[in-house]
């Protein structure tokens, strides 16, 4: 299970090295990659773990960091390991077969959880990091969402033609769109006029509601005209420099520079809680879905830009995007209650998890619902998680089903992807096929890109309509068994959606499947992820113009691309 014999141990101040051999190539899990395949892949294969505002990409490091995996061994009896840093770091997964971690800092803080079934493995890793949430019942219907809804009048049209073909739907989005120039905790007071009352009446005909919000508040609006800032300001609560007393300043979505509130400290939560309740007064919503809290900057580094030094530019880099501690987000050696972001950054997005969930439980007096891009360990006891930015494309059907079947590993059961994709355009058979499969995310929205055309459920018409709609009524006559799975999740620590060799390990052949999965032990969706060309929608720029059949030789868009697992950035 663990023999480190094969290599040296090396323990420097910024580099840690240990080589393990595994008992057998049925290896899983380790986050947050798109992995091309749920077992992995052992051929001197390598992951970076950083969090990082990244598109789903084969081998990049993604949003968030998860380092745990777990073995099944020959004779069946499965075990987990964790690495429990925080550190920029690596993982090296070679034919032996065996594991070289490698990390920048901290220490070798390993956890293994001796199984000896899957599920059992699951539920000792869930105990020590946190049992899973238990997600309301609404929060398990139908949502629909999209960013650049741009205007209320708009959403309102697609919230009646969901209705009109009463495909089952019980959660609206919105996105940064319904704020006022993209500030946290303001409402477009003009495209989104009447967006208070609206809400209340989606309540009142039993919807609900969730809203956006990011962890980056403009320092430049005119004085006294945005409280969140300078109550933010007054109560010293943002990410400062190396010297530890100037504000980090970025830019990001907000109109001006930005601040990064540091929720690893105490008083960033205070506010943090106190500005979510109010706001609870403005917009009536029922859950928050906190974004890009990587976290997120559209620089390299904050201004003016990342000094030079043994932070910022460590003698080791792990095998992450570019090589690159401060790319799209913030110096390494900023400072943070906790400690230099450099051993902090990919605890930004799990920080700000239980204040947000406290800020829900307090603001609606009920169970919080809370959606976070950015997850380290221990972060599903607080929050549920989509798969990110992820294309229009077939094969992204099927990676989000190996991200959903991790998640559940990671002890974030609460998982889905954006159903139809959310970069690119979607098409009719795709769009059809994903909200089939997506009917069976244990979160099940369906989320667009801005600019992309329409595509929920009920704008392509009455046939797709009517197979969404059936499939959805799939989901809601299992909701009972689901929100138990859910339950035993919440108390003992089981997956939700499962891989089928949970449930039948001796048979080696189920080790490899990841275009079916479970629900619990006694249920298997296996979907339709290929193209069979049946049907497509034509797209002019003011949306569906007419459906016809493609014929396969014409087509040349992304579905084609030849994807193949490689041995990644070593090759
Ligand atoms: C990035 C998120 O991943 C995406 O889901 C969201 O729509 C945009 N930010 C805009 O808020």
């Amino acid at each position: 299970m663990w023999d480190t014999s094969l290599g040296d141990l090396i323990f420097s101040k910024q580099y840690l090295q240990i080589t393990t051999t595994v008992p057998s190539t049925s290896v899983y899990g380790f986050g947050e990659h798109e992995h091309p395949s749920f077992k992995h892949n052992m051929n001197f294969v390598n992951y970076g773990m950083f969090s990082r505002d990244q598109p789903p990409t084969t081998f990049a490091n993604l949003y968030g960091v998860h380092p745990f995996y777990m073995c099944i061994e020959s004779d069946s009896n499965t075990h987990g390991i964790l690495l429990l840093n925080s550190n920029a770091q690596d993982i090296t997964l070679s034919p032996n077969p065996s594991l070289t971690f490698r990390t920048i800092g901290g220490i070798l803080d390993f956890y293994v959880f001796l199984g000896p079934t899957s599920e059992n493995v699951v539920q000792q890793y869930t105990e020590a990091i946190g049992r899973p949430h238990f997600p309301s019942y609404w929060s398990l219907g139908f949502q629909l969402s999209r960013y650049g809804y741009v205007s209320l009048d708009v959403v309102k049209k697609t919230v009646d033609r969901m209705r009109q073909y009463g495909i089952p739907y019980d959660v609206q989005y919105g996105d940064i769109d319904y704020m006022e120039r993209n500030l946290d905790f303001t409402y477009d007071k003009e495209n989104y006029a009447g967006l208070p009352e609206y809400i209340q009446q989606l309540k009142k005909d039993g919807m609900h509601y969730v809203i956006i919000l990011d962890p980056f508040l403009s320092k430049d609006e005119a004085p006294g005209t945005y409280r969140p800032y300078e109550l933010g300001q007054e109560m010293g609560i943002w990410v400062n420099n190396s010297d530890g007393v100037t504000l980090a300043v970025g830019k990001v979505w907000p109109p001006g520079d930005s601040v990064f509130p540091d929720y690893t400290n105490p008083r960033t939560a205070d506010w943090w809680i106190q500005m979510c309740v109010e706001f609870k007064t403005v917009l009536d919503y029922d859950g928050l879905w906190i974004d890009m809290n990587e976290p997120a900057n559209f620089g390299t580094g904050q201004y003016p830009g990342c000094a030079l030094n043994d932070l910022n530019y460590p003698p080791y880099i792990p095998r992450i995007t570019d090589y690159s501690l401060a790319q799209k987000t913030l110096c390494p050696d900023s400072k943070t209650y906790l400690g230099d972001h450099y051993n902090t950054h990919s605890l930004f997005g799990w920080s700000q998890t239980p204040p947000t969930f406290i800020a829900v439980q307090k603001a609606t007096g009920k169970r919080a619902f809370v959606l976070s891009r950015s997850t380290f360990v221990g972060s599903g006891k607080y929050a549920g998680h989509w798969l990110g930015d992820n294309y229009s494309r077939w094969k992204d059907m099927h990676m989000s089903i190996i991200g959903m079947l991790e998640f559940n590993l990671f002890g974030i059961p609460y998982i889905g992807a954006d159903i139809c994709g959310f970069l690119l355009g979607t098409t009719y058979e795709l769009c059809l096929r994903w909200m089939q499969l997506g009917s069976f995310y244990p979160f099940s929205r369906n989320h667009n890109g801005e600019g992309q055309t329409e595509q929920d459920p009920a704008v392509f018409g009455a046939e797709f309509a009517e197979i969404s709609r059936s499939t959805l009524l799939i989901r809601y006559t299992l909701l009972p068994y689901l929100y138990t799975l859910f339950f035993d999740s919440h108390v003992h620590g089981n997956t939700v959606v499962r891989g089928l060799m949970h449930e039948f390990t001796s048979d080696h052949q189920t080790h490899g499947i990841d275009t079916a999965f479970l629900w619990g032990p006694a249920f298997m969706i296996a979907p339709v992820l290929q193209e069979m060309f049946l049907k497509d929608a034509i797209y002019s720029n003011k949306g569906i113009v007419d459906f016809g059949r493609r014929k396969k030789k014409n087509h040349d868009r992304e579905t084609d691309i030849e994807w193949l697992p490689t041995c990644g950035q070593s090759c």
